[in-house]
């Protein structure tokens, strides 16, 4: 039993803004007790005040990361609304193919996953590519996922699902070419876990060290950040993407609201977008 009063849940919803850039508000107090409430009698904290005093103080070791693994939303799934998949298969990825011919690095392909979660997204990519390129393993493949969640990195770099996790989108046929059964999960092949690299990025702090990308998946992240932080975000990707390359955000989400440098381009369905940093705009 909690005492939630007005300061705890100021307390809190400062905290999570200032850790992943989340936005809460009182509205969300019901969330502070669903997803904080045992670790705050896990931590011995007197109070939500206390359990962000504790976490600001950095004063109890892996406290921190256990609210962001608690306050983050992980929710995935493979091949998520599938359009996206359909339109690298038939669209994107032949185009980039073809694009790259003249260039110096010809099976060169970079790929951001921005907002990974426990990794169903960029394997799905990987599964994609695999079942597109012919001879997939001579391309210098790199599919690299970032969240900020230390639990779901961790997660998606171990590549082991359990029957409920890839029975959402997993196909029997993929199951079957790319997973390895190992009894107590199915655990993604290695020739596909190979194109993958996993690390922990705040997208609120600077990235343009990641190097370039010829796509981005920032799928279903940016809804939880206010919308001064979304366009900062936005405008951060539009930096690390290649010349000519291309974004995806979630199918509830949409870059038109963020300028004319946003152009929508309509593929099987997905609407995915390109990055025309000669545009001006106003400021
Ligand atoms: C709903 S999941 C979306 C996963 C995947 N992109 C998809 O569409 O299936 C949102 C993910 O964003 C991550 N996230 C939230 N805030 C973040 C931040 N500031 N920086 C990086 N990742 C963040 C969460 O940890 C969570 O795994």
């Amino acid at each position: 039993m909690t005492n939630l009063n007005s300061e705890d849940i100021d307390a809190i919803c400062r905290l999570v803004d200032d850790l992943c850039g989340i936005y809460w508000d009182e509205s969300k107090a019901y969330l502070i007790e669903a997803r904080l409430g045992s670790l705050l009698e896990k931590s011995s904290c007197k109070n939500y005040r206390d359990l962000a005093s504790k976490v600001r103080a950095e004063c109890v070791p892996g406290l921190r990361s256990e609210v962001i693994d608690a306050v983050t939303t992980n929710e995935t799934l493979w091949f998520r609304d599938s359009s996206p998949f359909q339109a690298l298969k038939y669209k994107i990825v032949p185009e980039l193919i073809d694009a790259k011919q003249s260039t110096c690095f010809p099976k060169r392909f970079r790929i951001w996953c921005a907002a990974c979660s426990t990794g169903q997204e960029p394997y799905s990519i990987a599964m994609t590519l695999a079942d597109t390129i012919p001879h997939i393993e001579s391309w210098d493949v790199q599919i690299l996922g970032t969240d900020i969640s230390p639990a779901a990195v961790e997660r998606a770099s171990r590549g082991i699902y359990n029957k409920m996790e890839i029975g959402r989108g997993m196909d029997p046929e993929s199951l079957k070419r790319y997973f390895v059964d190992r009894g107590d999960g199915w655990q993604v092949h290695d020739r596909i876990r190979s194109m993958c690299m996993f690390k922990p990025l705040n997208l609120h702090e600077p990235f343009h060290m990641l190097g370039s990308f010829d796509i981005v998946f920032c799928r279903n992240v940016a809804i939880y950040f206010t919308l001064p932080d979304q366009k900062k975000l936005f405008a951060k990707i539009g930096e690390v993407l290649a010349p000519g390359g291309w974004v995806f955000v979630g199918s509830s989400e949409s870059l038109s609201h963020l300028g004319p440098q946003w152009q929508t381009e309509q593929h099987c369905r997905s609407n995915c977008y390109r990055f025309n940093k000669h545009i001006l705009v106003g400021t």
